[in-house]
């Protein structure tokens, strides 16, 4: 009897690890279209990143999405893309993907890049026009561009139609946590915390 409870224990414990380690769920047809969607080749046809050919660079960080969201083609497809335009100087704060890996292409200048993983060990590495960089899923990770006077661009790849993303110094400073809950966890005093929110620009620039 204790054999099969250890046996049930072990099928459930594995089908659970499943669950948490699996990425966008499958589909059971070959795509999905909204209700009254026309499919046809313009329907797996996403144009929204030539308004970036021959423009002008932003002046701020500023990311282009092709997720599940711009892009309706790509539910349920597990993959997603975003175009990174940094301008001299400009950072990618410390963030997350929650439902999936980053696979950053540098195709434009050079990026400084780095993740903590879940033991809190930090990997960082300087990219060269050229070098892709993985960030693993879920982990916190950001990219600065330490030219003052050049661009850089990268593109990013998703195994999720739908990463998500969960900017740390947003979701921390920026979501009303009660100051003093904020002050005991930094160890600090809660005009050290309200000075920090002050200080915190608005949500990132985010187009399309
Ligand atoms: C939309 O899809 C739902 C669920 O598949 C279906 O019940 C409904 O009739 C559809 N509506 C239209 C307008 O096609
Ligand atoms: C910074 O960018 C400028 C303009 O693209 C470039 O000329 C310069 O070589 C870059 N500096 C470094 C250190 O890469
Ligand atoms: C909090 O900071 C004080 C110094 O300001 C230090 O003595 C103390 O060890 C810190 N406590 C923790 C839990 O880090």
């Amino acid at each position: 009897m204790a054999k099969y409870e250890l046996v049930a224990a072990l099928v459930l414990g594995l089908s659970l690890l499943g669950l948490t380690s699996a990425g966008d769920p499958d589909i059971l047809t070959d795509f999905v279209a909204p209700n009254g969607t026309v499919v046809d080749g313009s329907f797996f046809t996403f144009t929204g990143m030539r308004s970036l050919i021959n423009a002008e660079p932003p002046t701020t960080f500023t990311v282009t999405k092709a997720s599940a969201k711009e892009f309706p083609a790509l539910e349920g497809q597990s993959v997603s893309y975003a175009v990174l335009e940094f301008p001299g100087g400009a950072v990618n704060p410390p963030h997350t993907h929650p439902r999936g890996s980053e696979l950053l292409f540098l195709t434009y200048g050079t990026l400084e890049v780095g993740f903590v993983d879940t033991t809190n060990t930090l990997f960082t590495q300087t990219l060269q026009t050229g070098d892709m960089f993985i960030f693993p899923k879920g982990l916190v990770h950001f990219q600065l561009n330490t030219n003052q006077t050049g661009n850089a661009v990268a593109v990013s790849a998703f195994g999720s139609a739908s990463a998500g993303l969960v900017s740390v110094p947003v979701a921390v400073f920026e979501t009303n946590i009660d100051s003093g809950i904020l002050a005991k966890s930094f160890n600090t005093t809660v005009d050290t915390i309200q000075a920090l929110k002050a200080g915190l620009a608005p949500t990132p620039p985010t187009k399309a």
